[in-house]
């Protein structure tokens, strides 16, 4: 696009996350390098390594700060830098306020539909207001112009729009919000709403993922706040100046850069195999993701017991492997999730288990990118059962991973990744039968019907990849950048 290519060279990129793309450890043989379980890393990392710029981060590493300079910077990724990373180093009081408190125990359960209550309290909104402040502050100290392109990520984040449109008010604010976005009724339940919505209008696009978030957002704008909606482009004005509601659905890289480490399939089967001690004609099952209430992982399991009581010929025969990276671990209702998963796990364990073979294998740890692909190579079919979930990119991280184009995907219809694959087996995680009988379907359907299904899904993540997603942002900024240079030179 012509508009890219001429505005986009001018312009300074900064990212502003909460979640930093590398966190370094200090381990027992010097510092261990991790890349966090994040889709919202997962998804801006190639991006950055593609374009260069500045990303600013809470530095969150028990290591970090060994690997900067002075000015609290480095370059990574480490084995081939290609942007700057800029750590900012939160105290104790304000990681618990901002992000345990107001972002984790408050707006999570707000904006995923998962019936655990949000608790906000002042204290935490005192700290999460200091934090998007400070924030602010790295974002004007590393601007190299008055007008860089600002693209600030999800929840963590709701106030630091409008604090750089007050302080850089030519810059170009594209924010995206990684998670949904509830109705109305549910959002105003918050006692900041309008604060909230205030400080998303500094900026100067604000995306979702689907389009039902984006309607959520303004119907919230046009209830709580003095604005002047236009429906049919999708804008809200407010305070004069006009903010671009639009729909970008993210996506991952193609090919993932984890792939091209990959032994051929048979071969991440075999290792699977051996690692989980498991006969060769065993059906395997992978459900990965992080130890999050929202992703419905006790439904899976409890799906996983309905069909071996239904249909015990498929005991002995079939594994469950459940990967749980542990998260937000000092949150009751984390630690909670945790406990009654180990308890159901045992309980399925005994009542399914034969000569020490046990149907669902419980393994809480993070696990770095390569071996998420080999589990997804190794398994006959991955289960995304999220209760609510805005994108989830586990799915199509799976659908990536089989060049084999075997495999069969199990998909909550409440995750919106379930609008773009609907060749997955689309399931309600509520409903426990149905989704025993969505894995008797996955374990009789033919090599053919998977094929079919996942080539259709490949073709579909490979057109919409990260890069289209990043691409469309950034073509609508550079296009209102036009627009804006036009207008005020007349
Ligand atoms: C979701 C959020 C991200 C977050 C990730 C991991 O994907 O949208 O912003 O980084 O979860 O959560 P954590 O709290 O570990 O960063």
């Amino acid at each position: 696009h012509r508009v890219l290519v001429e505005e986009l060279p001018r312009a300074q990129v900064m990212v502003v996350s909460n979640r930093e793309p590398y966190i370094h450890n200090h381990s027992g043989n010097g510092i261990a390098l991790q890349i966090p379980a994040s889709g919202l890393v997962a998804a801006l990392e190639p991006v950055m390594r593609a374009c260069g710029g500045t990303w600013i981060a809470h530095g969150s590493g028990s290591a970090d700060r060994d690997t900067v300079d002075a000015t609290d910077r480095v370059r990574v990724p480490p084995a081939d830098p290609a942007y700057l990373l800029r750590r900012v180093w939160l105290s104790e009081q304000e990681q618990n306020g901002y992000y345990y408190g107001l972002a984790n125990e408050g707006l999570w359960p707000l904006c995923h539909i998962a019936f655990v209550r949000p608790i906000f309290r002042e204290e935490d909104w005192t700290q999460y207001r200091r934090v998007n402040e400070r924030f602010a502050d790295v974002v004007v100290r590393e601007a190299s112009c008055d007008d860089p392109v600002v693209l600030v990520q999800d929840y963590h984040f709701a106030l630091l729009p409008r604090m750089i449109r007050d302080r850089l008010p030519k810059a170009t604010i594209i924010t995206f919000w990684h998670i949904p976005w509830p109705n109305a009724e549910t959002f105003g339940i918050c006692p900041w709403r309008r604060e909230i919505i205030d400080g998303l209008l500094g900026s100067s696009i604000l995306g979702f993922h689907t389009q039902f978030h984006c309607n959520n957002f303004i119907e919230a704008a046009d209830r709580f706040m003095e604005s002047r909606i236009d429906r049919e482009h999708a804008s809200i004005t407010f305070g004069g100046q006009e903010t671009l509601i639009r729909p970008y659905p993210i996506s991952i890289e193609w090919p993932p850069a984890a792939l091209a480490q990959q032994a051929p399939v048979r071969d991440c089967r075999d290792a699977v195999r051996r690692r989980f001690d498991l006969p060769s004609d065993m059906r395997i099952a992978i459900g990965i993701e992080r130890f999050d209430y929202t992703k419905g992982i006790l439904d899976r399991i409890r799906a996983v017991d309905d069909l071996l009581t239904r249909h015990p010929e498929w005991v002995g025969r079939f594994v469950l492997i459940q990967a749980a990276a542990p998260t937000r671990s000092k949150l009751g209702p984390y630690s909670a999730l945790q406990a009654e998963a180990e308890q159901l796990v045992s309980k399925v364990n005994a009542r399914h288990g034969r000569d020490g073979f046990e149907p669902v294998r419980l393994v809480v740890r993070h696990h770095e990118p390569t071996e998420v692909f080999e589990l997804f190579r190794a398994s006959d079919m991955c289960v995304v059962s999220s209760l609510h979930d805005g994108m989830n990119l586990v799915a199509k991280e799976f659908v990536a991973a089989r060049d084999d184009e075997q495999g069969v995907l199990m998909l909550s219809s409440f995750a919106g990744a379930s609008r773009e694959l609907s060749e997955a087996l689309i399931v309600n995680p509520y409903d426990t039968h149905g989704m025993a009988e969505a894995f008797l379907q996955a374990l009789r359907m033919s090599v053919a019907e998977q094929r079919d299904r996942m080539r259709l899904m490949r073709e579909l993540v490979r057109e919409r990849n990260v890069y289209r997603w990043a691409a469309q942002m950034l073509l609508d900024a550079a296009r209102l950048r036009q627009r804006q240079r036009i207008t005020s030179a007349n």
